[in-house]
């Protein structure tokens, strides 16, 4: 289906008429002035009254960012060209190399993270990366002998052997984990819309948890590429 515009205005609408007859059902006065032609100012300000504060999940969430507010706007539409370059050139510069220059951790400890969805909920106690898994599964198969995985993103299997990484610390391995590094920091440094959380970027996972999901990813000895 083709979405435009105004399909969403039309939803945003529907959205605050439902609300207003919800009112009305209970009891509350219902608006009588004709509706305001800002429906997107009205939404965010009926998405910012239905949500509050609870433990570390603070409402700040609801804040975009430039990128995920042109995204938001396009509803699935590619962004002009020159705007998803620049939104690309600023997520990219926020991409940090490993402190220690480690890129490659453990695979075994990346297979746990990568099973692991806990995490950012108001019932966690902190959002330190100490306390958070890195979700993969969620949306990415990695290892065939794991049977329960999401397909939001592509396939993962074979990662780095598709790519032809047979030695970790070769010249011609050296891009591909480059480009693996930089895409776990900040997926939108290469897909300005992109779904995949920020790990690196946002805090996530600390450079160290990040790479032991590369090894996972791109470790000739892990599942991944056996
Ligand atoms: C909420 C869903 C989601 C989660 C969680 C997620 N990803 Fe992704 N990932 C995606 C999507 C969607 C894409 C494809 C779009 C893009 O390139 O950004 C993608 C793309 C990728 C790519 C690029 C693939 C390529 O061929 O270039 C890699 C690598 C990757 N993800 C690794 C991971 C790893 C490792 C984790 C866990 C630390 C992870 N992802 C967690 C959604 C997710």
């Amino acid at each position: 289906m083709q979405t435009t515009r105004s399909t969403r205005t039309v939803a945003a609408a529907t959205a605050i008429a439902a609300l207003a007859a919800a009112a009305a059902l209970v009891g509350c006065a219902s608006p009588a002035s004709a509706p305001a032609a800002d429906y997107d100012a009205e939404l965010a300000a009926m998405m910012k009254a239905s949500f509050h504060d609870r433990g570390i999940a603070t409402v700040d969430r609801l804040v975009q960012d430039a990128s995920d507010a042109a995204c938001s706007q396009a509803m699935g539409q590619p962004l002009p060209a020159a705007l998803a370059e620049r939104l690309q050139q600023e997520a990219a510069a926020t991409v940090r190399p490993p402190a220690d220059g480690r890129y490659i951790g453990d695979w075994r400890a990346g297979e746990k993270l990568a099973q692991n969805g806990r995490g950012m909920t108001w019932t966690d106690k902190s959002a330190a990366p100490a306390d958070n898994g890195a979700n993969c599964y969620n949306c990415h198969q990695l290892a065939p002998q794991e049977i329960s995985f999401g397909t939001i993103g592509p396939s993962l299997y074979g990662y780095g052997k598709q790519r032809g990484v047979t030695d970790l610390a070769s010249a011609t391995a050296k891009p591909i984990i480059e480009y693996t590094w930089a895409k776990l920091y900040n997926a939108k440094s290469y897909n300005a819309c992109s779904g995949m959380p920020r790990f690196g970027a946002h805090r996530l996972l600390d450079d160290r948890q990040m790479a032991d999901v590369m090894a996972l990813l791109l470790d000739p000895q892990s599942p991944v590429n056996r």
